[in-house]
């Protein structure tokens, strides 16, 4: 192997090496921000992926609001854990 292939063959593979690394990198960053939470994982990944919920904002009201369309859909929910829930949901997921 002569100097020039050592050259490419260096160069392609330091190329390969950082696409690999760019990539784990941006993965890690986007799982790194999209959070999940237990509870709303629980209680409101079941029908549809709690996604949703992440990628939602709304006032209070509004939360309320689509709390009560959640158990007119079937939602099965004791007192407490709706409590719980609504505390995530107005200290995460709040329209400000
Ligand atoms: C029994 C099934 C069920 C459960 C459990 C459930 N959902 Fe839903 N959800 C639905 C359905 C069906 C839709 C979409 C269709 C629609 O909007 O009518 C929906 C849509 C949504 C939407 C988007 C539509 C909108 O009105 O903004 C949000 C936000 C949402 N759900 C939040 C929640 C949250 C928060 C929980 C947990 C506390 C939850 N869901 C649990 C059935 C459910």
């Amino acid at each position: 192997m002569n100097f020039e292939d050592g050259f490419v063959l260096c160069r392609r593979l330091l190329m390969t090496l950082m696409v690999v690394g760019f990539s784990t990198l941006t993965l890690l960053l986007s799982s790194c921000s999209q959070q999940t939470l237990p509870l709303i994982e629980q209680k409101c990944g079941t029908c549809h992926t709690a996604t949703i919920v992440y990628q939602t904002r709304r006032t209070e009201e509004g939360w309320r609001q689509v709390m009560h369309g959640m158990k007119i859909r079937g939602m099965e929910i004791t007192p407490e854990e709706e409590e719980q829930v609504f505390a995530i949901l107005f200290r995460e997921f709040l329209l400000k």
